[in-house]
């Protein structure tokens, strides 16, 4: 499913992000420039992010 419309990116996108090393919802920000143009999905971004930390 995709998270962030404008830049194109999904959850799976973001999960990878988090397997490959990132380790805050800055870093997966950085890395995959999510909300970086509208904003709207700053909040289930930061869901994924958390959600992922969680389990690895
Ligand atoms: Fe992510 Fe617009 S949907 S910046």
């Amino acid at each position: 499913m995709y998270v962030c419309l404008c830049e194109g990116v999904t959850d799976t996108q973001i999960r990878d992000a988090v397997y490959e090393g990132c380790c805050s919802y800055r870093e997966v920000r950085g890395s995959l420039g999510i909300a970086s143009q509208c904003g709207k999905c700053a909040c289930l971004a930061k869901q994924v992010v958390r959600e992922t930390i969680a389990e690895v």
